[in-house]
């Protein structure tokens, strides 16, 4: 029997959007992940694409006064051409607009329908609008008022037909298989957060939405008053692209997926929602499901909506693609959130790049070429136990490599391969060739430099699926051709007799403190937004708002921002945080709670009363425990404090900003 494809995959982003690391790390996560598995000469299929439909792109091509497929053709090109820069070496680039993909879920509904597990029902719930999905009663009454338990915004009743997926029906079947198979969600504790989920009755899905509501959407085949629920549209990607049900012979050779990689956000969707759909479907589950955790800055996940992002291509612009995926899978132990920063991001460059493996390269060359006319000559006999050490090491660091790369423990793997890197700049020294050199011990030499060149050939291979692009440099450098073996194939020893290396070439160059001080310099002005998200607001003096032409946005683009006029109604400090203030306002007649960091600049009491700016629609945090439901604005002042943003005169309340 051949051998499976290793078949991965990533969410389809909304075609609303603007990419940010947030997606590249997931995108690049699997383009890694699929570099190894060819490294060990595997066959790999890796998908990706864009979710199309929906209320929100909808809404996004209605602000813009185009069609849905126009907004989505252009979004499109641009997911493509980040991909591009990026280097993503996708095989397929699925849209939910594709004809095939349409007509993949209509019958997937077809067959859903005849088997009676979708039904139609009256409906009466509570729907948030903006997560695009209906609550029961029973899930908003453990949230305080009619709020949306995920996104934490009002919701509203509607009664209408729909139809449904009986989801419930695979509770049970759910449980067990998640029990029964200790890999299908990873890591371990996403598997108990979705088992924890499954601890209550699992209600049935609404798979439709009334056109009279939404018309962008593919249609019901039984129903033509009604689209199909995005969600239950979009995660069919998965099949649909892999050729369900109209080219079986490909879909067999790619199904089950072996990864479907996601962010923490869409766990319960794909491990719930999809699994169940495929259990309906008799058709097998993916072998893991991955999610891994969050990019987060200014305090919390870098999203659109809170204005935290961080664009991928000012870093690769600036340090180069390899340093920049190096740093997203150095930095984050995969499965956890992760800051990122510029700082950190320049201090593991110096440290791991440009100290240990640039230096590692770029110290034995010229010792090579100075003492032995640049040839590494291969040794019949150890004569150094250190080299032994190393050579037993690099074939140990091999195996826990491979383990680590088949379960994207990324951030495992290259920990590994810096042990060797380290061992490998302490053995120079230990062994000091220059000095074995002035001594005449020319096969002692020889020992050191053969081991310090395989031991660079061999980091090179294991790092290869990390850094694609300047790795064959390195292979290339030693004086090989810029080939590379096999995983499975790699042996210490594999460096031929008299290979002649070359004058390096200057590969990670340091990075100088001036230098963070000026990125700090230059990144800070972009807004004000240091007091903006509630996590956020700081005591120290804000930075002048400066805007370049790049920064300039649309009128409609400033007019997404809700401010409003809210009202202080109560104020308390939050115990345990001396920075921060939980307060009631209210906005005409709703009341919302916020947390902000202005405890330092205002008391509880002289708050209560007050009128101040607020933006509205920004996406609840939970900060301390507390949900906040919106952002209070304040700008800094002359003395290093902070100044709540108030109207000049009395306003209505609950009225625009703008
Ligand atoms: N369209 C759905 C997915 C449907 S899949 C059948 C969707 N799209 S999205 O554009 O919102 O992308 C969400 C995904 O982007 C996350 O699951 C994650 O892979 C990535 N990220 C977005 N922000 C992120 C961070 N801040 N950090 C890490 N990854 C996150 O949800």
């Amino acid at each position: 029997m051949n051998k499976k494809t290793f078949y991965i995959t990533t969410p389809i982003y909304y075609a609303n959007a603007v990419l940010h690391i947030g997606h590249a790390f997931t995108t690049l996560a699997a383009d890694t992940a699929v570099r190894f598995q060819q490294a060990m000469g595997n066959e790999t299929f890796f998908l990706t694409g864009s979710d199309e439909h929906g209320q929100k792109v909808e809404q996004a091509a209605k602000l813009r006064g185009i069609t849905p497929i126009q907004h989505t053709d252009e979004m499109v090109e641009k997911f493509k051409a980040l991909w591009k820069k990026l280097d993503i070496q996708f095989d397929h680039f699925v849209r939910t607009t594709d004809e095939s993909h349409k007509k993949s879920v209509q019958y997937i509904l077809k067959l859903l329908f005849d088997k009676g597990l979708i039904y139609e029902d009256k409906y009466q719930g509570w729907y948030c609008t903006p997560c695009e999905r209906f609550w029961t009663e029973k899930e908003t009454s453990i949230t305080e008022g009619k709020i949306c338990p995920d996104c934490k915004r009002p919701i509203e009743t509607i009664e209408e037909k729909n139809y449904f997926f009986r989801m419930s029906k695979f509770q049970t079947q759910l449980i067990e298989y998640i029990n029964s198979h200790p890999n299908f969600i990873r890591p371990e504790s996403r598997k108990n957060e979705v088992l924890g989920f499954l601890n209550q009755p699992l209600g049935d899905l609404c798979v439709s939405r009334p056109k009279k509501r939404l018309s962008w959407g593919i249609e019901l085949p039984f129903d033509s008053d009604y689209v199909t629920y995005v969600w239950f549209d979009a995660l069919a990607n998965y099949i649909s692209a892999a050729g369900y049900p109209y080219d079986m012979d490909k879909f067999n050779k790619l199904w089950p997926a072996s990864y479907h990689l996601i962010g923490k956000d869409i766990l319960t969707t794909h491990s719930v929602y999809w699994s169940t759909m495929l259990m309906a479907l008799e058709l097998p589950l993916p072998e893991t499901i991955f999610a891994h955790g969050w990019w987060i800055t200014g305090g919390g996940k870098m999203s659109k909506s809170v204005g935290n992002v961080v664009d991928p291509l000012s870093f690769v612009d600036k340090y180069g693609l390899d340093a920049f995926r190096f740093f997203l899978f150095r930095e984050m132990v995969f499965g956890t959130d992760c800051t990122f920063s510029e700082e950190s991001f320049v201090y593991r460059y110096n440290a791991d790049l440009a100290n240990d493996l640039g230096n590692l390269l770029q110290r034995t060359l010229p010792l090579v070429q100075r003492y032995r006319e640049g040839f590494f000559h291969k040794q019949k006999e150890t004569i150094f136990p250190q080299t032994t050490e190393i050579i037993k090491m690099s074939e140990a660091i091999k195996t826990d490599y491979i383990k680590s790369m088949n379960d994207l423990m990324f951030n495992e793997a290259l920990g590994r391969i810096w042990e060797l890197v380290g061992r490998l700049n302490k053995y120079i020294d230990e062994l000091a060739p220059w000095t074995l050199a002035k001594n005449q011990k020319i096969n002692e030499l020889d020992e050191v430099f053969y081991t310090v060149g395989e031991g660079i050939r061999f980091v090179a291979h294991l790092v290869r699926p990390i850094m694609p692009h300047q790795m064959p440099s390195f292979i290339k450098q030693l004086g090989l051709p810029e080939t590379f073996t096999l995983l499975p194939d790699l042996q210490w020893g594999q460096l031929p007799d008299n290979t002649k290396c070359q004058t390096p070439e200057p590969m990670f160059p340091r990075l100088d403190t001036p230098r963070i001080e000026n990125l700090k310099a230059e990144k800070q002005p972009e807004k004000t937004k240091t007091q903006g998200a509630p996590q956020e607001l700081s005591p120290k003096p804000a930075p002048v708002a400066t805007s370049t032409e790049a920064d300039l946005i649309e009128y409609d683009d400033f007019m997404k921002t809700q401010l409003c006029i809210a009202e202080v109604i109560s104020a308390a400090k939050v115990e345990k945080a001396d920075k921060l203030l939980q307060l009631k306002v209210k906005i005409g007649e709703e009341e919302r709670s916020l947390v902000a960091g202005i405890a330092q600049h205002y008391t509880p009491e002289e708050l209560i009363g007050k009128q101040v700016v607020m933006v509205k629609n920004l996406k609840p945090a939970k900060i301390r425990g507390i949900v906040s439901q919106g952002m209070i604005l304040a700008a800094g002042t002359p003395d290093g404090g902070l100044a709540l943003v108030q109207p000049s005169k009395p306003a209505i309340s609950g009225v625009r900003v703008k």
